[in-house]
Parts: structure tokens; C-alpha cells; sequence
């Protein structure tokens, strides 16, 4: 993998601690949501590019700077947007494509029911928000629907990731970035992660 990152901070432990409790409001898991998700695309954007760019404070002229690449923002729907609502307000030029891709609630394999991407250049810095890695099939569709759009610098940004799903992005797509708050144990026989936090989705959008 060409980047891998597991964000350690002390208020990333304290968040991760309350989406993780069953007892948890919906108020405070979107809330904890947000947070997190800022400080996880604080590390995914750290490599962006900047020019310089002369300004004047209310006292002197200063040499300020400005975002230089172009970023494409790409959350998976659904939970995905949980963590575009959080993202936008940091990257407020991006565009943003959206891929739809849910889970068979038997098989758990991934199938996309939904594409629509702004045009993507081989420059451009693609931002896939998703807060779970389980078995990686929804990351890996949406890999698939980038790539074929032409994307070929993207970061994958994730709450929670199972070591399988970490592995098939590694085995199969090296070259992409990763972010994660957490990497927990193993799933289960429904292919949740565990211990994890539920189904994200739900717990959100209160479904
Ligand atoms: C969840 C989650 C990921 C996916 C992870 O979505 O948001 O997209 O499962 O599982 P995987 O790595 O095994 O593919 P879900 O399919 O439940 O849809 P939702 O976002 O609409 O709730
Ligand atoms: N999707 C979720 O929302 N939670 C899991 O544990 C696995 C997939």
C-alpha cells in the first residue's frame, strides 16, 4: 500500500469511544462523526500542494499560500455522506462524485447501484470517505468506478477497518493511500467488524 495510517490522538481515542457504545444518542454519534472525520482529512490532505500568495494583513503586506491541487471528494453511499457533511466545511472548492454500493444483507458482497463523478484527471487528489473497512468490498467497487474514471491518486478514508478488508486494498490495489482511526480484531459470521461500532448507517441516519 502506498500509504498506510492509523491517526493516533487522544481525542481520535475519546470519539472512537463514544460511536463504539451501544448506549450512544443519535445526536452524539453524528456529532463524534464529525469530529472525527475532520481529523482524519486533516492527515489524508497533509501531502497537498500550495503556492505562495502575496497578501495584505490590516498592518503589512505577508506572503500567504494556497491549495494548489485539485481534490475530488468521493463519499460511499450511504455512510459515506455522514462524513462529507463533516469534510466539506475543510475543503470547501472540492468537487464531489458520488458511488452507491450496499452490502447483500446475506452474502455481504458489495454491489454498486449508483455513479456520478465529476471529470477526473490523473492529477487530481481523490478523497473516498467510507467509516467502515470490513471485508473490502465496497471500497474495492469503488475503486473499480474511479479507475475507470480515470482517477489515479486516491486516499481511502475510513473510521473503523477489519485487517481483511486493509489486506485486499493492499493485495489488490497498492498503490492506494489509507486512513483509519482504528483497526479492530477480525469480523464475524455476518462479516461485521468486530468489536466495531454496529451498522454505521443506521446508527447515522437512524434507520
Ligand atoms: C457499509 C459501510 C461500507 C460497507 C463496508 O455500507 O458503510 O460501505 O458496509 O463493508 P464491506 O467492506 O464488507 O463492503 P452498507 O452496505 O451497510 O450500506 P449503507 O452505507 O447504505 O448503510
Ligand atoms: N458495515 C457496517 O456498517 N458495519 C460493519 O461492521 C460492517 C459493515
Amino acid at each position: 500500500m502506498e500509504g498506510f495510517t492509523k491517526v493516533c490522538h487522544p481525542l481520535v481515542d475519546h470519539s472512537l469511544t463514544v460511536l463504539r457504545d451501544r448506549k450512544t444518542s443519535i445526536v452524539e454519534f453524528r456529532r463524534h462523526t464529525a469530529v472525527l472525520s475532520k481529523i482524519l482529512l486533516l492527515e489524508a490532505t497533509k501531502g497537498l500542494k500550495v503556492v505562495k500568495k502575496p497578501i495584505e494583513t490590516p498592518l503589512s503586506r505577508a506572503e500567504g499560500k494556497e491549495l494548489m491541487d485539485k481534490v475530488v471528494v468521493v463519499p460511499v453511499l450511504r455512510a459515506g455522506l455522514a462524513m462529507l457533511f463533516a469534510v466539506q466545511d475543510l475543503v470547501e472548492e472540492a468537487a464531489v462524485g458520488f458511488v452507491g454500493i450496499q452490502r447483500d444483507e446475506e452474502t455481504a458482497e458489495a454491489k454498486e447501484y449508483y455513479r456520478k463523478l465529476p471529470p477526473i484527471s490523473g492529477s487530481d487528489k481523490v478523497i473516498v470517505l467510507d467509516p467502515m473497512l470490513a471485508t473490502g468490498g465496497s471500497l474495492e467497487g469503488t475503486l473499480t468506478a474511479l479507475k475507470e474514471e480515470g482517477a489515479q491518486d486516491i486516499t481511502l478514508v475510513c473510521i473503523v477497518a477489519a485487517p481483511e478488508g486493509i489486506e485486499r486494498i493492499r493485495k489488490n490495489h497498492p498503490e492506494v493511500s489509507l486512513v483509519t482511526a482504528a483497526i479492530d480484531e477480525k469480523l464475524d459470521a455476518r462479516k461485521f467488524i468486530v468489536p466495531g461500532l454496529g451498522d454505521f448507517g443506521d446508527r447515522y441516519f437512524g434507520t
